[in-house]
């Protein structure tokens, strides 16, 4: 009975998922897994979810078969666009937003060649959110009508803005990934998205005289998600909630953190096509020739036992990676290996690279971003560190956990949510899965790297440690359920 109640609650549960990456189509970070795999969780639950994202080359070009399904020429302030339907490679239908003179260029989806901000991101973005919102009206093209609208971060922000205006909209969930992005521009920019001046005040769009992206998402939603229960909380309060902790406080009661899952087939190192050897909680041998590889491929030195250190990130102040640069001649000391993958600030790439020159055969730095490196590194590499000073969720520090890597985090965020601090007790109840420090500073990470280099020279504790990491549950499936249930919350099912 019970079951039959929730099959008709559930009926038709229509969701249209609106994001500015998908993987593995397009990624830049976080928000690209989670909106390659949360979809697909969602569908396996039952509901019926359609990812819009735009037609970036890259995309467009990945797209095996597709079809034109709806022409938008009449929308005034915006250029002519098409939506194609398509299909992910892991099943989920796909919508792309196909403008061309906006999307298909060299270059990332948000920066050019040369890491400077597309000029024309509030109109690349606006329509992405435009499109959204048309879609969840009744002026809608489509015959397949969602029953609400799910966007994330910035560049769909506008979009619960623009339903509010829409005749016959439906309701809205936005998804905060990251307040630190809150795509801010000049207030002519209200107009020349075509939303109505009266909406540019502290109750709408506006944030301290700018047209506020986030801030419209934030304030027009109907519920509001973040990435973690603790980030939720952190982002009600002044250090982290980037000036829009009131809005977020105000809203307390429409605030849902969920933390994020990861992709269990793509993060599987029983099958990941990346790794030389293949390992498991069951049968770990392959992981030390894995770390033998990544030692050979960053031309570090051949040592098995020597604690390799792993960095797979983007090189920002968020990710508090100047911390370690700072201690990293003590660390190579105690002696440990440092492997690193990311890009980012000039100045912090240079910092790494002048470490590897510095100490050749301990450290090994790779500027770029690299799918296939990343993957060797969780495997390869005996600790995963993650200094950063605020990370809504962080997805490597839960790859790292499932490859038998245990991190090393900062207390924030969903860091906290997701690492059990190693203790006597942590160690002997079995939940222990990595080393957390509290207290920003330099010291604090070096005096926590020394606890986990000792740690790893006590084998049998290690392994009590990694194979408590490589058991706990990350599957989407816990936190897919945590959608459904705010999306039939909203809707009063
Ligand atoms: P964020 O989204 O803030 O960058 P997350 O930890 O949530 O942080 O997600 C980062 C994602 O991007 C992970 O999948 C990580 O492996 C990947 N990633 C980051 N930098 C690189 C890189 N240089 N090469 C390959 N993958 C990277
Ligand atoms: C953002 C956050 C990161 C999170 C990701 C996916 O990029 O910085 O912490 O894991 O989004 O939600």
């Amino acid at each position: 009975m019970a079951n039959d109640l929730k099959q008709e609650k559930m009926a038709g549960l229509k969701v249209l998922f609106a994001t500015s990456e998908v993987a593995p189509l397009v990624k830049t970070g976080g928000l690209g897994d989670v909106s390659g795999a949360l979809p697909a969780a969602l569908c396996a639950i039952g509901v019926d979810v359609r990812v819009l994202v735009p037609g970036y080359r890259q995309v467009i070009a990945q797209l095996a078969q597709h079809e034109a399904v709806a022409e938008f020429d009449k929308l005034p302030d915006f250029p002519s666009a098409r939506l194609l339907s398509g299909v992910m490679p892991n099943g989920v239908p796909l919508l792309v937003l196909d403008c061309p003179e906006l999307y298909q260029r060299d270059g990332g989806p948000y920066q050019d060649a040369g890491g400077q901000d597309w000029s024309d991101n509030p109109l690349r973005f606006g329509l992405l959110s435009k499109i959204a919102a048309v879609l969840g009206g009744s002026a809608s093209p489509l015959n397949w009508h969602p029953d609400l609208v799910h966007c994330n971060d910035w560049q769909t922000g506008l979009t619960p803005a623009y339903l509010h205006f829409e005749p016959g909209a439906v309701p809205s969930v936005i998804t905060i990934h990251n307040m630190a992005f809150q795509g801010n521009f000049a207030p002519e920019t209200v107009q020349e998205l075509g939303l109505p001046p009266s909406c540019f005040g502290i109750n709408g769009v506006e944030f301290h005289g700018y047209l506020s992206f986030l801030k419209a998402g934030l304030y027009y939603a109907d519920h509001i998600t973040t990435v973690s229960p603790n980030y939720a909380k952190e982002i009600q309060r002044a250090e982290l909630g980037f000036g829009m902790q009131g809005l977020l406080s105000q809203r307390s009661g429409d605030l849902t953190g969920i933390l994020n899952g990861i992709d269990t087939d793509e993060w599987n190192s029983a099958t990941d096509k990346h790794l030389v050897k293949k390992f498991s909680a069951a049968r770990m041998a392959g992981k030390a020739a894995d770390k033998e590889y990544l030692q050979c491929r960053l031309g570090l030195d051949i040592v098995p036992d020597v604690p390799l250190l792993g960095v797979i990130s983007r090189f920002t102040h968020q990710k508090g990676l100047d911390l370690l640069l700072e201690i990293a001649p003590r660390l190579i000391g105690l002696p440990v290996q440092l492997a690193m993958l990311g890009s980012g600030e000039a100045q912090m790439q240079q910092a790494a690279i002048e470490l590897s020159y510095r100490y050749p055969g301990k450290v090994g730095v790779n500027i770029g971003f690299n799918e296939a490196l990343a993957h060797q590194i969780e495997a390869g590499a005996d600790m995963f560190i993650m200094p950063s000073r605020f990370e809504p969720c962080g997805l490597n520090q839960l790859y790292s956990q499932r490859y038998g890597t245990p991190p090393i985090v900062h207390s924030t965020g969903g860091l906290a949510d997701s690492v059990v601090d190693c203790t006597a007790e942590t160690l002997r109840d079995r939940t222990a899965s990595g080393f957390v420090f509290k207290g920003m500073t330099a010291e604090n990470l070096f005096v926590t790297i020394r606890r986990a280099v000792d740690l790893y020279h006590d084998q049998r504790q290690w392994k009590v440690l990694r194979k408590n990491c490589m058991a706990k549950d990350f599957s989407w499936e816990a936190s897919a359920e945590a959608y459904r249930a705010v999306y039939l919350k909203l809707l009063g099912r």
